[in-house]
């Protein structure tokens, strides 16, 4: 490769590894923005992996774990205000604001775009500009989805290392002109001469922003993942949403798992549960119920599209977990634990053992003492959690000891259940079958959970969030639903997947979970599939198509009776006193709500008036 210089860098001299003159002109015009010291090219290789994490440690950003428990391991403790995704800082600056839709923050792209220039100006003072090339999806796709970060940002770059595949081979990929999102990070905090850095480093002043026609992505003064590693929620989901819904595919929230029946036979499922609420645990699930097995594909993001057999395909774009610590362990997520375990893990907010270990809430094995996640003394007796709610590891998907093999093939996998669920601790039952595609459309878009510590806000109040999205749509959410509506024409209703609605989090008056969930979640999973072989019954309610215990294997099940019928109970007068709150918000999706949802709303109306 022949090198060509980025001219007006400040003396570094380096050349660099592309003649992509797009890229070039742009890292070129970010850096005399933005003023860095120098600007580095990420190749993603282990040496620079290792010099990157040294230099973090260094920096205090990193604590080094136990070489012997968890090798090539870290431990980032956040700036205690850096901790979740920023809804109320995020925004999706379409050129028109009704294209924005309700549910996102808008302003003109103009203006934005003035408003950050000024925050950017001079921000990378004292920092290093690193050149982030990333794919989403395997790199052998026909049309691979770009991408190219740049970030002052080193705990990024090693981030985005484990969760895309990034680096010398995508910059290849991206040979001279093809297209990528621009993906232009800082965490907002440069560096006087002689001023020291402090670990964690971001801004009071946040932004996250999308530009969806120009498929650019602008983010400014936050560190924490899903603000700051731009291919996952800004890439994956809020720019590749509006590609989709140009191109006629889906890019979803959701999971991707294989089943595998005593039989052999082969069931790939995808799921949709707001963050939070269960996907990376069901996307690693251990069948309780003898001869089923379970391999992962993805725990966040599926990219769907129709083959040539009229099916729909699931590709996981990721190429790592980024997933919630705490009430992970040994017995809820055996298969996480294993992934963590075999190392080159990034943990964040985390606690850390007197060993050198990380714990977290519901991790076997409580110490008597740790550093928790604020990095002071802790002790079981202290009243407050070690770890954030929202602690994270961040850990190669190529550990996982169960994946499907499939996981990194372009082809992606064809789905056969797609499954909607939230966090509602009543009303909704732990499962129920959609009378067709268009219900269930109606049913995702519909769907409500509880606010849990994965993004700011009252965690605990009930929101709608259609096939949990909400915070992550880049465009207006009725022609989102209108394109889900669509999609569902492109088929037979019988090569289209079923669609369901789940609730592991459904509880009794003393707020115990009625359901044992995690592994348990199999017999589910088992009456889902027979219900698409046909064999399974079910009862046909003004909601859907629910199971009675009876319907369910319950074979060995350690739950009392009583409660797996409370947890299936489809209460007439419970979901009466949800129709207000559905017609609240279909009146806030407003004019561009399909006509199909509405028909469904009056459907539902009177079934639970008949
Ligand atoms: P994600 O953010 O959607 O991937 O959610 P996770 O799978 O990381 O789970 C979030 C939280 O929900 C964790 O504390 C889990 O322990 C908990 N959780 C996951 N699945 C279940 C379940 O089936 N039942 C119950 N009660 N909790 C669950
Ligand atoms: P998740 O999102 O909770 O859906 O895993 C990660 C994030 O907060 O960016
Ligand atoms: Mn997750």
């Amino acid at each position: 490769m022949t090198a060509a210089t980025i001219p007006g860098l400040n003396g570094t001299g380096d050349t660099v590894p592309t003649k992509h003159a797009e890229l070039l002109a742009w890292v070129q015009e970010v850096a005399e923005l933005t003023q860095p010291d120098r600007v580095v090219f990420a190749d993603g290789s282990d040496a620079e992996w290792e010099r990157l994490t040294d230099q973090l440690v260094e920096a205090g950003t990193f604590t080094r774990l136990n070489d012997e428990k968890l090798p090539n391991s870290f431990l980032a403790q956040s700036d205690p205000s850096d901790v979740a995704r920023v809804e109320s800082r995020t925004y999706i600056c379409s050129e028109r604001e009704e294209d924005a839709g309700p549910t996102n923050n808008w302003m003109a792209p103009d203006e934005m775009r003035r408003t950050m220039t000024e925050l950017y100006r001079g921000c990378m003072r004292g920092r290093t500009l690193f050149v982030v090339p990333f794919c989403m999806g395997p790199l052998g796709s026909d049309d691979p989805k770009l991408g190219v970060e740049l970030t002052d940002s080193e705990y990024v770059v090693v981030s985005m290392r484990v969760m895309t595949r990034m680096g010398s081979a995508v910059l290849d990929l991206l040979g001279e002109d093809r297209p990528f999102v621009k993906a232009l990070h800082s965490v907002g905090a440069p560096l006087e001469p002689g001023q020291d850095d402090v670990p964690w480093p971001c801004n009071d002043t946040k932004y996250i922003t999308h530009f969806p026609e120009a498929r650019e992505i602008w983010s400014f003064g936050s560190g924490y993942g899903g603000n700051a590693l731009l291919g996952k929620k800004c890439y994956a989901l809020r720019i590749a949403s509006a590609m989709a819904h140009d191109e006629g595919w889906l890019a979803e929230h959701m999971l991707i798992l294989k089943l595998i029946s005593p039989e052999d036979k082969v069931y790939y499922i995808a799921a949709a549960f707001p963050s939070a609420c269960g996907k990376t645990n069901l996307a690693m699930i251990h069948p309780t119920v003898p001869g089923w097995r379970a391999e992962t594909l993805g725990d966040d993001i599926a990219w769907m599209r129709f083959g040539e057999d009229g099916r729909l395909y699931a590709v996981n774009p990721e190429f790592g977990f980024f997933g919630v610590a705490p009430g992970t362990n040994w017995s809820s997520n055996p298969t996480a634990m294993k992934t963590i375990e075999a190392g080159n893990t990034v943990f964040t907010n985390v606690a850390m053992t007197d060993d050198g270990g990380a714990w977290w809430e519901d991790l076997e094995n409580q110490p008597e003492h740790l550093i928790d996640w604020l990095g002071q003394d802790w002790t079981p007796d202290s009243g407050r959690k070690a770890a954030h709610p929202n602690s994270r590891y961040c850990t190669p998907m190529s550990q996982c000891p169960t994946p499907a093999p499939e996981w990194d093939d372009p082809q992606g996998v064809p789905i056969s259940a797609i499954l909607f669920g939230g966090r509602r601790k009543n009303t909704v039952p732990l499962v129920n079958q959609s009378f067709s595609w268009q219900h269930g459309t109606f049913m995702g878009a519909t769907m409500s959970s509880e606010q849990t510590a994965a993004a700011e806000g009252q965690v605990g109040s009930v929101r709608r969030d259609p096939m949990a999205m909400i915070p992550f749509l880049g465009y207006h959410v009725g022609d989102y639903l209108q394109h889900w509506i669509n999609i569902g024409k492109n088929s037979d209703e019988a090569q289209l997947p079923k669609i369901f609605y789940v609730n592991w989090f459904r509880r009794g008056d003393d707020k115990r979970f009625l359901w044992p969930g995690f592994g348990e979640n199999s017999r589910v999973l088992k009456w889902i599939v027979e219900r698409i072989e046909g064999t399974a019954d079910a009862q046909a309610t003004p909601i859907g198509y629910v199971p009675t215990a009876a319907d369910i294997d319950l074979d060995g099940l350690d739950a009392d009776r009583n409660d797996v019928d409370e947890s299936l109970a489809v209460n007439v007068d419970d979901w009466k006193a949800e129709i207000p709150m559905i017609e609240e918000w279909l009146q806030f999706v407003g004019d561009k709500l399909p006509s199909g949802i509405r028909d469904e709303f009056e459907a539902l109306k009177e079934r639970l008036d008949s």
